[in-house]
């Protein structure tokens, strides 16, 4: 055993502060547990290359729940007290209730949020609440039914998203947000449409710039709309002003109705990025640790895990990748200056 194994264990669950070569702080860990998908959103898992005979990763890559659990417990010990389970499709993942559940039992995790496309929420819903679950966020990016279809690749249908919608509302999985995808000329004309179904539920709709994650996406500068520009555009419809952020590093620009019917965000990572604030960790399926969305490579910690990796050691790794990043993608776009190899969306989650 190395020295370090020697740390007493009431100092392992010391929340030890942890900063990076900017001096953010790690709050956030993001966790995979599926790279698969119910849907074939053009803008990240084409059909062309997502066909029916794609090589999807075998479940014995994925890390189990034990695994995810022993590496959530360390990153607890670390500072991280929010996280969020992200896909693919976290639904498709079998049992996730019970990962759930144990998530929500350790020391430190106040936040436990689910990122999914709603497709299979209503069903979820209750039994999510009941393990621990706090909230939901669901990807619904038109209730135009052509459009609907058309970024979702042809699969589900928005009726079956907002059954599941609603189900997490009734349950208390809240606030429930909406995560819009805003490509220009696809979906820019069903906007309004979107905030008028949800204003005055409780319901918040954010929209997200289209943004150049992964490879296969071909995005172009001319697919992103400008959130100033959406904003002057919802601003014929309703009457809104800016909000306070709800807590530091919150990506969401947030503005309310002015006659108290809720409030919308506004997630502007192309033409405003956030990465000064950024604390956010990325765990992959595979248990691959990436400390950007944009990275090119990520830290296995699968191998080191099934290994035997003591726990003192894996912190040791983890601490020391953290505290070397440097990470900034989203500002270095901003000067053309970015790397062209990213990981993909639907691997490493939203
Ligand atoms: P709350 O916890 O509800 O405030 O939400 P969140 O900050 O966890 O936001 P969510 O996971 O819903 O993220 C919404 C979208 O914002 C994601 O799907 C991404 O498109 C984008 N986003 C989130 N985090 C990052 C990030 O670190 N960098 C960039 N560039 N985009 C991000
Ligand atoms: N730009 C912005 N958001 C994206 N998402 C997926 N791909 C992109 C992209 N290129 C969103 C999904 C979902 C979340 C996981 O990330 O729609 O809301
Ligand atoms: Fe699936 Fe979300 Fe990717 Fe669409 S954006 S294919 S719902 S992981
Ligand atoms: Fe964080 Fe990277 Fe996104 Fe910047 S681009 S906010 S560093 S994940």
């Amino acid at each position: 055993m190395s020295e370090k194994n020697l740390r007493p264990p009431e100092e392992m669950n010391r929340v030890v502060p942890l900063h990076d070569q900017f001096d953010r702080p790690l709050h956030d860990l993001r966790i995979s547990v599926m790279d698969r998908c119910n849907f074939r959103c053009p803008y990240c898992m084409p059909e062309q290359k997502y066909h029916k005979d794609f090589q999807f990763m075998s479940a014995d890559k994925r890390l189990s729940f034990k695994e995810i659990v022993r590496l959530a417990k360390l990153f607890a010990g670390l500072g991280v007290h929010k996280l969020r389970i992200t896909g693919g499709e976290p639904l498709l993942r079998a049992s996730l209730t019970d990962l759930i559940a144990e998530l929500a039992a350790i020391e430190g995790i106040d936040d436990i949020a689910l990122t999914t496309n709603g497709v299979l929420l209503a069903q979820h819903a209750s039994a999510l609440k009941v393990a621990g679950l706090n909230r939901v966020t669901v990807s619904l990016d038109s209730l135009d039914p052509q459009i609907f279809q058309q970024m979702s690749g042809g699969r589900g249908s928005y009726e079956q998203v907002l059954e599941g919608v609603q189900e997490a509302s009734l349950v208390g999985l809240v606030p429930v947000k909406i995560n819009v995808v805003v490509k220009r000329g696809v979906n820019d004309h069903t906007l309004v449409d979107m905030v008028e179904k949800f204003r005055g539920t409780g319901i918040i709709v954010r929209f997200i710039e289209y943004m150049d994650v992964g490879t296969i996406n071909q995005w172009q500068r001319s697919d992103t709309l400008p959130a100033r520009d959406l904003l002057a555009m919802l601003s014929e419809h309703y009457s809104l002003v800016p909000a306070e952020r709800n807590y530091h590093g919150e990506v969401a620009s947030r503005y309310v109705f002015t006659d108290g019917t809720g409030e919308i965000g506004f997630i502007n990572s192309v033409t405003e990025p956030f990465c000064g604030s950024c604390s956010r960790v990325r765990l992959s399926s595979d248990g691959k640790l990436f400390t950007c969305l944009f990275a090119s490579g990520g830290l296995n910690l699968r191998e080191p895990l099934r290994n035997g990796m003591a726990d003192n050691d894996l912190l040791s790794v983890i601490t020391s990748t953290w505290g070397k990043r440097t990470d900034r993608y989203s500002e270095l776009r901003a000067r053309d200056a970015a790397p062209a190899d990213k990981v993909e969306m639907y691997y490493i989650g939203g």
